[in-house]
């Protein structure tokens, strides 16, 4: 007796222990497991004193921040901390060649100073778990039906859950693959202001070179203030708005950090899928990932050879080229890990134990058969997706088409649409035409069209061509093997449509209609690839695909659940861009043999890596001189005597995370989460208990950046400095 239970106790905290580091928990539901676990760690915290729904608490300063990204508070005064490439965009658009504080950085030295932006924030009021009502509406449903019941029934809760006087949203998130429903209860802030930033060449030091790896020296910050309206209400940009009074921030701590010491990374990782198949992992490494790189490749070349060009071109396509380089690096990198580390055999592996322990369990033991067969007839068709998503939709116009114009023709044609929806439709035509002309690059564009119009040809199986297509091009302008085919077609496309002549374009609007929009050649184009040959002919199948996929991913879980009921009471959930928290420890790894990573970088490898005048490497000739001089005032590493940049911790964290606060067991902000490493690039479908990492920017360095380099006290002074 006493043996067993001592055998189950080890195996238990075994079992734990292995996957200690890995976790996105939901504050929430932080099980006094987990809990304890964080204080053995070194959490110095209260379980209230991170997440409390009847007073503050730190969970009140971590916030939405824009589309997809984590930000916190940081000041009495709604002062919020994020990275540089999640205000990207934002400082992007507020520059022009005379000011450009996207090259030059920038700090408002007053409020007033502060530039107005179309960012929104979001903070989180209160989870509740909508289980059972969302269950008992689900009771005997499967398949299809299923998936339209479940979608209505958490669209009405979300309804009845908001509302928009308040600026409240609620979004219910499907958590362990639809076994469990929470409602998040948001609150939107409208007016958020650019506070400051660093010049690029700090701010993304390293560039798309560096982007994904340690060791890292990106400054990789960016600071932001939200505004309510004078009642302290959330409001939309106005003159007389105020700086939000918070209900918690974040101090800071510049006391600095040693490897083991503890950290928590709080935020919204946007999604993760570690019970994927190894259907799921084969269909990535063999079809989609190497399609979205090769494709991602073409657009990226032709839009660097015209940034390359001309500072204008670059400062319009910059945030364009940074998306896209992004997932083209971590697609690539992901294939890599997923087949060195044969994860495809390792979840093989589990589901072969899953499938022995399914025998003779009428729910379960035809999951794996039927999944397989599900895989099996979608796909054939998987490359064509990528093609149209990656390729066709890769051009901007195209992208443009199938957004705004799609729509369009849609409700010209459809009987008994009514006057405003029609309205409406054509008023966001013009709307995004301007946004799109504002940032369209012809040449790279018109390149694009062409060799993703050849590499359709080239890849995807002839009989999922569109009809006529490829013929019809030969006959017009020549041999499909020859690429000055295409580029004569697509000049074609771009000298001929009325997207970018303006006299024709205002001609069609006047009067819109379908005939004219049809024989537009670029609209042509699209339709071809997308609404008659995509859309028509294959999206059925992914639709069907991706609703049993569902389907069987639930039942999987349920059954793992099942299968060892002690690990289901110790498992997270998916990311699914809610609130979660992750803890693990400052740490340094060894990447491969032979080969030692440190926990920190400092300012002697910025000066190791720094190349005057270098697109990815440069740095400001000030930045460099202090540097030289060790002048690093307070926050000067003491045990180094140097500046620390970056460093890294073992949490559990992914896209979505970007900006969050690093905090250590006193709940201080020691820096912000910016990427994880390459060796765990497979981390979104399993994660590497010895190799994860979490890169993260030193809090003592945004800092000095702040203060040293852009001489901006105003912002010091007003955060809490713990010393
Ligand atoms: N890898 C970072 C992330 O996904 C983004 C870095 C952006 N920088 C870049 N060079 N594209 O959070």
């Amino acid at each position: 007796m006493k043996k067993i239970f001592l055998t189950l106790f080890l195996s238990v905290s075994l079992l734990f222990r292995a996957a200690a580091d890995e976790g996105m928990w939901l504050p929430l539901l932080l099980g006094q497991q987990v809990y304890n676990d964080m204080v053995k760690k070194g959490l110095k915290l209260t379980k209230d004193q991170l997440y409390n729904i009847n007073k503050a608490s730190l969970k009140d300063a971590i916030i939405i921040f824009g589309g997809g990204c984590t930000g916190e508070i940081v000041s009495a005064e709604g002062l919020i901390f994020t990275n540089h490439h999640c205000g990207y965009d934002a400082i992007a658009s507020a520059s022009t060649m005379d000011h450009n504080y996207l090259r030059d950085g920038f700090y408002a030295r007053n409020k007033g100073e502060e530039i107005p932006t179309t960012l929104t924030v979001q903070f989180l009021l209160r989870i509740e778990d909508v289980t059972k009502e969302v269950m008992d509406s689900l009771q005997g449903l499967t398949g299809a039906e299923r998936w339209k019941k479940q979608m209505d029934v958490l669209a009405a809760i979300n309804k009845r859950m908001s509302d928009a006087d308040q600026y409240i949203e609620t979004r219910v998130s499907s958590l362990f693959k639809g076994n469990q429903f929470l409602a998040f209860v948001y609150q939107r802030y409208g007016d958020v202001r650019i506070v400051g930033a660093p010049p690029e060449s700090v701010g993304k030091f390293g560039g798309d070179t560096d982007n994904w790896e340690w060791p890292r020296h990106t400054g990789d910050f960016s600071i932001f203030r939200v505004y309510t309206n004078p009642e302290g209400k959330p409001a939309k940009y106005a003159g007389n708005n105020i700086p939000m009074k918070p209900k918690w921030y974040l101090p800071v701590s510049i006391k600095g950090l040693k490897d083991g010491d503890f950290a928590m990374i709080w935020g919204y990782p946007g999604g993760t899928n570690r019970y994927e198949t190894s259907y799921g992992v084969q269909l990535a490494t063999d079809i989609n990932n190497p399609s979205l790189v090769k494709l991602r490749d073409v657009r990226l070349k032709y839009m660097f050879e015209e940034m390359k060009k001309d500072p204008a071109i670059k400062l319009q396509l910059a945030s364009s080229y940074a998306s896209i380089a992004n997932y083209w690096k971590f697609y690539d990198g992901e294939t890599k890990q997923l087949l060195k580390y044969d994860v495809f055999g390792q979840k093989k592996k589990f589901e072969e134990k899953f499938i022995a322990w399914a025998k003779g369990k009428p729910e379960y033991q035809y999951l794996f058969p039927d999944w397989e067969k599900s895989y099996a007839a979608w796909n054939k068709y998987a490359r064509q997706r990528m093609y149209v998503n990656e390729g066709v939709l890769g051009s901007p116009l195209m992208s443009y088409i199938g957004s705004y114009l799609i729509p369009l023709e849609n409700v010209l044609i459809k009987p008994g649409i009514s006057k405003a929806d029609k309205k409406k439709a054509i008023d966001a035509a013009i709307e995004n035409r301007k946004k799109f002309l504002d940032k369209e690059n012809k040449p790279s564009d018109l390149n694009i069209l062409a060799t993703t119009t050849m590499l359709f040809y080239q890849d995807v199986d002839k009989d999922q061509h569109p009809i006529g297509f490829y013929g019809t091009l030969k006959n017009q302008y020549g041999p499909l093997s020859d690429e000055a085919t295409y580029k004569k077609y697509a000049a074609d496309v771009f000298s001929k449509t009325m997207i970018f002549d303006d006299a024709r374009w205002d001609a069609f609007i006047a009067n819109p209609d379908a005939a004219t929009l049809q024989a537009d050649p670029a609209f042509n184009h699209l339709s071809a690839f997308y609404t008659n040959n995509y859309v028509s002919k294959y999206m059925p199948f992914f639709q069907q695909f991706t609703m049993q996929n569902a389907e069987y991913g639930r039942l999987f879980l349920k059954g793992i659940m099942e299968m060892d009921p002690v690990k289901a009471k110790m498992m997270y959930p998916d990311a699914t861009f809610t609130m979660r928290v992750s803890y693990g420890a400052v740490k340094s790894y060894r990447p491969r043999d032979a080969v030692f990573y440190d926990y920190v970088t400092t300012s002697k490898g910025l000066l190791e890596k720094y190349k005057a005048g270098d697109y990815e490497f440069d740095l400001p000739a000030r930045q460099i001189e202090l540097i030289k001089k060790k002048d690093f005032g307070q926050y000067a590493d003491k045990t180094r005597n140097d500046l620390v940049i970056g460093f890294i911790t073992t949490n559990d964290i992914t896209g979505g995370n970007s900006g969050s606060p690093v905090l250590n067991a006193n709940g201080e902000l020691i820096g912000l989460a910016f990427d994880g490493n390459y060796e765990a690039l497979s981390h979104k479908l399993a994660f590497d208990k010895d190799l994860n990492r979490t890169i993260n920017v030193d809090i003592r360095y945004v800092l000095w950046c702040i203060d040293k380099l852009g001489g901006a006290f105003n912002i010091i002074k007003e955060l809490k400095i713990v010393k």
